[in-house]
């Protein structure tokens, strides 16, 4: 059976993702390329339907992003959002121009009921969608109708219904548009006609017969990080190759408290054929001294790979390299490249100098969420499943100025601390990431009847869910003060706890 797929065309806005995470939602594949695809090889990729995604620029802009026109004479269904159906109408020789009156958040629209888009009997006549625009649509191209509006918006939707052509100025992906996944299923199901049968579950079979297929009698390599992807990754070709597949996990010795001895457990138990090298003192003898974080974080990253090499050399031929790589990784985005603010070092990237016949990347299409249900189905404990994400280079970013054994084991041992009245308050879930960070500064302090002269540690909580912005997580003060206590009380070192209460930006979710 095909796998029927939609094309989530990327004008560079901050929904198309989650655009491509609905329409999975609906049971329908969606796959996101950027709007310079040419409609040739838009045909080659064999999609049933195309949307268009938001975006920032203006059409009428010199340099706005534009797809073909060829596009929307392929004789696919296509649904413009936002962006996407301001562009429609430019170029069917519409007319958009800027609004006197913007529109930002939950708007009122009125529909037209005998609309296609809004046949579904739970879209009422005037119902709630999420708005961002300050251009509109002033003159809907010909053969086009008017299917909604708003107070300050003449054309809140247009559609063509015999060229199945739709637009639509809110955003149905949002949920604060109340009825736009009943929209978005209108379009999917009784307009393209998808049937709506691609299922998680369905997934670990075919990435099993898919592993197997290209592996052959082939052996395959893993760098096992304990994360949540290479684990999965892991689990699959081991389902499909067995033995023939050997996991290397390089402890670096800048892991959480025991969570080497963690990963390892968890693994022995699925009987993968894995070995762990604990590297942690050529880990800090490369680090001796080493104040600046850059320099940390190119150190950490190329000692990894170097681990790794050596450890695959004592193994002899291997044919493959596994790879945890997932879809945000993959997706050729529409937007341009954003700034550097600071490196990100995956250890575990891909050694340039080893020889492979080629990579085993069972997740390559896959969300983080729906990585994380495949793993729950292949019986990863649930704690690693819905592990918080945790940088590359570990506490090496963590440590601020020099890092000793003696800075790592207090930071340890403080973390530890911090997570675990998190967990007992219940808040692990809520916070999208937590940890505590070893500052540099050492000051005065009183135990008992003498006089300390320890460090600080630093504690952080955001909420995020891209990662790209984030807000402090307001976590109540007696979860903080029960922290602070724990701290000063057993982790030796420690004489002071600050909590950092950053946006970011202008900070960073990580202190270095
Ligand atoms: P920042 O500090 O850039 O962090 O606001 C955003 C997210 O990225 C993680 N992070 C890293 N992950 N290698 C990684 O694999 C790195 O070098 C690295 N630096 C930051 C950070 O933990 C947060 O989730």
């Amino acid at each position: 059976m095909d796998l029927e797929k939609i094309l989530i065309l990327d004008f560079g806005g901050q929904y198309s993702k989650l655009i491509a995470r609905r329409t999975r939602e609906c049971g329908v594949f969606s796959e996101i390329l950027s709007y310079t695809s040419s409609p040739e090889r838009i045909m080659e990729k064999g999609y049933k339907a195309i949307i268009l995604s938001g975006g920032p620029a203006s059409v009428y802009e010199a340099n706005a992003p534009q797809c073909d026109k060829a596009i929307f004479d392929m004789g696919l269904p296509v649904l413009g959002i936002c962006y996407g159906a301001q562009l429609m109408a430019n170029l069917l020789d519409g007319y958009v121009e800027k609004s006197g009156s913007p529109e930002y958040g939950s708007t009122m629209v009125q529909v037209d009921k005998k609309a296609a888009l809004f046949a579904s009997p739970n879209v009422e006549d005037v119902t709630a969608t999420w708005m961002s625009h300050t251009d509109y649509i002033k003159t809907v191209p010909y053969g086009f109708n008017i299917t909604a509006k708003t107070e300050n918006c003449p054309v809140a939707a247009m559609e063509n219904n015999s060229r199945k052509l739709y637009a639509v100025q809110f955003h149905p992906e949002v949920t604060n548009s109340i009825h736009g996944m009943d929209m978005l299923k209108t379009f999917l199901f009784d307009i393209c006609g998808f049937k709506g049968n691609w299922k998680m579950s369905s997934f670990i079979d075919d990435a099993v017969a898919k592993i197997k297929e290209k592996a052959g009698n082939g052996k395959a390599l893993c760098a096992l990080s304990g994360g949540v992807d290479s684990s999965v990754a892991a689990l699959l070709v081991q389902k499909a190759i067995g033995d023939r597949l050997t996991c290397v996990f390089v402890d670096h010795g800048l892991l959480r408290k025991n969570e080497g001895d963690e990963v390892e457990a968890v693994f022995s138990k699925f009987g993968l054929n894995l070995i762990r090298v604990n590297a942690g003192e050529r880990f800090l003898a490369k680090l001796k001294d080493v104040e600046d974080p850059e320099q940390k974080r190119k150190i950490i990253g190329s000692e990894f790979i170097a681990v790794f090499e050596e450890e695959a050399k004592k193994l002899g031929s291997v044919d493959y390299l596994v790879q945890g790589t997932i879809y945000p990784d993959v997706i050729e985005s529409g937007a341009g490249s954003s700034a550097m603010i600071k490196s990100h070092h995956n250890v575990g990237g891909l050694p340039e100098t080893m020889d492979f016949k080629g990579l085993i990347e069972p997740l390559r299409e896959l969300f983080k969420d729906e990585v994380r249900k495949v793993g729950l189905d292949l019986g990863l404990p649930e704690n690693l499943v819905m592990r918080q994400p945790f940088p590359g280079p570990g506490l090496g970013v963590r440590i601020i100025g020099k890092i000793t054994a003696e800075k790592v084991a207090i930071l340890q041992d403080a973390d530890a601390v911090f997570r675990e009245e998190i967990a007992a308050a219940g808040l692990d879930r809520e916070i999208s990431q937590y940890f505590a960070a070893l500052t540099d500064m050492r000051s005065v302090g009183v135990m008992g009847d003498s006089r300390t002269y320890y460090y600080t540690v630093g504690l952080r909580a955001v909420i995020t869910s891209d990662f790209m912005t984030a807000e402090w997580a307001r976590i109540p003060h007696e979860v903080l003060a029960k922290t602070s206590n724990r701290i000063v009380n057993e982790v030796h070192g420690i004489n002071r706890v600050v909590y950092d209460i950053t946006t970011k930006p202008p900070a960073t979710v990580e202190w270095l």
